[in-house]
């Protein structure tokens, strides 16, 4: 059946008569995305288990992808975008803009939609309540505690900050209107309409030849396809990566696939054709051959590239001390994390066209600048002929670093001389796309009697899979962390980055060093013991403190605020400590680990350029840094309207498109408040010094846009040309010699967790009962954002510890694999301490990827405590954990 033959199905949809023209089996997601236009209504998975997809049919909540728009003839429709129409709904997006409960926005539809489900039936529910309701949207942002506090509140209105208020201030977020209404447009919500369709041919095997037979056949029988591209069809490189020096993965394998998901080529045609076409019925010959599938094992196997013979991709370590003081106590063992998928709710997607004799891409990224330099690269083309212009971006964690769906769009288009547009499936974005580096760690420490530590060693495998991708930043970052933020004299740690026949692992919010922290944290709870001291107090005596040097020979500066987080932790840690239970079949635990990340590149620079521009047209923000849902459009405005002395509200803002702003770096390493935000404060502070030297007025003037005119105290100032501030800030390190010594980064976040949870020891199941996170952030400029930020971050650190692990080829769905939901996310209670780093805008550092890292080893401290159990496998699945209880 097609819908030419296909009588119009009748719905009401916000309230309107809406007509859709197909077949009664299309899932109601397409017939209101695209053939009504709503496009508020997100797709995560297209199987039911995200619930980015909820709609309320007669009022009931439910996944619009798992509804046949035949099903629901008649009924009645409600989506985001009729949220606004009724004062519940209303309140509903109003009290989720105050409490920050959208950040990427992604599953925002889905989880409003639920709620107003919920608010239907009960004007004044309790914490369950929304649970109960919300529970079958995920988010992987938030931490859901957000937006359960927004639900509680509606009706309540907390009182919003300002539009005015600058640094310090709770300002909602500048661009969550969008996420709430469904208008933000992200990656697969647009595309010109001539656009055709790209559907990527995957690897079935991890490592293989394959032969291609007649393609131009193939075309030819099929109405609709217009092209099969191939390695042979790429204009410029066929290859990308993240390093200057490391191309490797190609755009379109050529008869060589190294992963299962590599890609083989590229179906371009309409919806429905490429579609169509059954992966089998093409004409493709396979020469399966051996892979290497262990990281151990791959160190002695043939090369799975033949640049790295060893398969060694990097290795980065860290020798500081000569001979190891004295010690009294010792610890070691070996730890073991497997592949962690970024699991966004967005899949990649985005679409690309010629225009005139270059290239644009629009599409969801975390790095617009490395993008253009990838696809120029490719297409053979100069970097001023290719512009990208990022979509909103449903979530990217590291995970949209690499670029996706960018070659493939650009070759289409540019070969096919056609908009082509393409949106990776949830099974194709999760068997291509990057993961976190699973590890193999061994590691042994000592402390003299009193507990003080003397020596570490460390030797981390981090498995890279097929291709380098972030492979080397891991193994750079991780030695110069695995120590944990601790005063060790005596320090050898080393991380090797391993190649394999498993899908390229990236970057992953904290660069291997979550993984490494697993392993430290627990020798130091060991020793700690050993030692008869406290678990907090071990950590409270090592701490590292301002002026100390650090393994890498760094001294630091004030800015280390690790002895005012566990001073902040204590009284909730001792409180906590009088109820573990260590008996019975409910065992209760509490926990503790510490964290320090450097913040930015790894003795690289990484500037960030940010213009702000004041003339007749108004104030206009360039700002190139991409928000992939922490809230940078925020902070930045909110950094630059202080330093300007405008308010945020008077800003417009054009973000990340490559032809309109400046290079800020991608959005990775927790860099942008830190880097983006000097520059930020910088261009302010120039384009301020310029306003007031040619109204002739002292530093403290008042300024007030009104229009076209300035008023500098009361002079008005006529903006007839445009003035410009610039500011750029690349933060001053040294490059790490062979044994690790420089300074890595300019300054570093620094926080302490604190768990409390119970362990069924007859089932092996954990459940999480609260969380404490201090965490120094130098300043916090927005310390709603901030704490949505230690909110997601623990989240993802949970799931870490307890339940995500990707296998190639199973778990390649959001129901095999399980990502924390609203329900597994216990109450954090977050501190923010601020000691302010003289570098940074205002103080602040960066909290991205701080907040996940102390999480899982504070979690299996916890389970040790209740147990005695040490966990030496994440995530601790209820059966590894009972095996490990039992002694099995
Ligand atoms: Fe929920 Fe990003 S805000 S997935």
């Amino acid at each position: 059946m097609n819908a030419a033959t296909t009588a119009p199905i009748r719905l009401r949809v916000n309230g309107a008569e809406a007509l859709v023209l197909a077949p009664p089996q299309t899932r109601l997601t397409a017939a209101l995305r695209d053939h009504l236009g709503l496009t508020g209504t997100k797709v995560g998975c297209d199987a039911g288990d995200c619930g980015a997809c909820t709609v309320l049919i007669d009022g009931q909540q439910a996944c619009a992808c798992l509804v046949p728009l035949g099903q629901v003839e008649g009924a009645e429709i409600q989506t985001v975008e009729g949220l606004a129409d009724d004062p519940q709904g209303a309140a509903l997006q109003a009290a989720f803009l105050r409490h920050g409960a959208a950040q990427c926005g992604i599953c925002t539809p889905g989880m409003l939609m639920a709620a107003r489900d919920l608010l239907a039936r009960e004007a004044e529910p309790d914490a369950a309540m929304v649970e109960a309701a919300l529970g079958g949207v995920l988010c992987r942002c938030t931490g859901y505690l957000k937006i359960v506090e927004a639900v509680l509140d509606v009706g309540h209105a907390t009182p919003a900050a300002s539009a005015g208020a600058a640094v310090g201030s709770r300002l909602a977020k500048l661009d969550g209107p969008e996420r709430l209404d469904g208008s933000a447009i992200f990656g697969a919500d647009a595309a010109p309409v001539e656009s055709l369709w790209l559907r990527a041919v995957r690897s079935p095997h991890a490592h293989a030849r394959f032969g291609l037979g007649d393609l131009a056949a193939f075309v030819a029988a099929r109405p609709g396809l217009v092209a099969v591209l191939t390695a042979a069809d790429v204009p410029g490189e066929n290859s990308f990566g993240i390093y200057p020096d490391i191309k490797d993965q190609p755009v379109f394998c050529d008869g060589l696939v190294r992963y299962r998901g590599d890609t083989v080529c590229a179906l371009v045609g309409t919806q429905a054709a490429v579609a169509a076409v059954d992966h089998a019925s093409l004409p493709i010959t396979w020469d399966i051959l051996p892979a290497l599938a262990d990281p151990i094992a791959a160190l002695e196997g043939p090369a799975v590239q033949p640049r790295w013979a060893d398969n060694v991709l990097a290795e980065g370590r860290v020798v500081a001390g000569d001979t190891p003081p004295p010690a009294a106590h010792t610890a070691s063992g070996a730890w073991e994390t497997g592949f962690v998928e970024h699991a966004y709710i967005e899949p990649e997607a985005g679409w690309a066209q010629r225009v005139e004799d270059g290239i644009e891409v629009t599409a969801c990224t975390q790095a617009p600048v490395m993008d253009r330099d990838e696809v120029a690269r490719v297409l053979g083309l100069p970097l001023d002929r290719v512009r990208i212009i990022p979509t909103a971006c449903g979530g990217g964690f590291g995970g949209k670093l690499d670029v996706s769906v960018q070659p493939m769009l650009a070759v289409a288009a540019w070969v096919l001389r056609r908009p082509v547009r393409m949106i990776y499936t949830r099974g194709e974005s999760m068997a291509a796309s990057t993961k976190r580096h699973p590890s193999r760690i061994t590691a042994s420490a000592a402390c003299d009697a009193e507990g003080r530590l003397t020596s570490f060693d460390f030797e981390g495998i981090y498995e890279t899979g097929a291709y380098a991708s972030w492979g080397p930043t891991v193994a750079g970052r991780v030695p110069v962390h695995a120590m944990g933020p601790y005063r060790v004299p005596y320090v050898r740690t080393r991380a090797r980055a391993v190649f394999t026949h498993h899908p390229p692992a990236g970057a992953f919010r904290g660069f291997g060093v979550p993984q490494a922290a697993i392993a430290q944290e627990a020798l130091w709870d060991e020793l700690a013991d050993r030692a008869g001291v406290d678990r907090l107090e071990f950590r409270v005596l090592n701490a590292l403190r301002p002026g100390d040097t650090t393994a890498s020979g760094q001294v630091l500066g004030p800015s280390v605020g690790l002895f005012d987080c566990l001073e902040a932790l204590r009284p909730h840690w001792q409180a906590a400590r009088a109820s573990a239970r260590h008996a019975g079949p409910l065992r209760r635990g509490v926990g503790i680990a510490c964290m320090w990340y450097g913040i930015g590149n790894t003795g690289m620079s990484n500037p960030s350029t940010m213009r702000i521009e004041l003339g007749p047209q108004g104030l206009l923000f360039r700002n190139g840094a991409v928000d992939i849902g922490q809230g940078s459009t925020t902070v930045l405005a909110q950094i630059a309207a202080e330093a300007l002395g405008l308010p945020v509200c008077d800003f417009a803002q054009v973000i990340g498109d490559t032809a309109l702003t400046p290079d800020a770096g991608k959005t990775s390493a927790s860099r942008q408040t830190f880097v983006s935000g000097r520059a930020a404060m910088q261009a302010g502070l120039e384009l301020r010094r310029k306003i007031l030297l040619r109204a002739n007025a002292g530093e403290g003037a008042r300024l007030r846009l009104e229009g076209a005119t300035l008023w500098v105290d009361a002079t008005p100032l006529a903006l007839v040309e445009t003035l410009v501030g610039e500011g750029r800030f690349d933060p001053p390190t040294v490059p790490l010699d062979a044994n690790g010594q420089g300074v890595p980064y300019a300054t570093y976040g620094f926080a302490a967790q604190m768990v409390e949870l119970d362990v069924d020891i007859q089932l092996g199941t954990v459940q999480l009962r609260r969380i404490v996170a201090a965490h120094d952030v130098g300043r916090a400029i927005n310390p709603t954002l901030v704490e949505g930020q230690v909110h997601g971050g623990i989240a993802q650190g949970i799931g870490l510890a307890l339940m995500e692990e990707f296998l190639p080829g199973r778990t390649e769905n959001l129901h095999d694999y399980l990502i924390p939901s609203m329900g597994d996310v216990p109450p954090i209670e977050t501190i923010l301490v601020e000691t302010p780093e003289p570098l940074g805008p205002y103080g602040a550092k960066g909290v991205g990827e701080p907040a996940l890292v102390a999480t899982a080893p504070a979690i299996f401290s916890a389970i040790r405590d209740a147990t005695g159990v040490v966990v030496r496998r994440a995530p601790a699945l209820p059966h590894r954990l009972l095996a490990a209880l039992h002694g099995r």
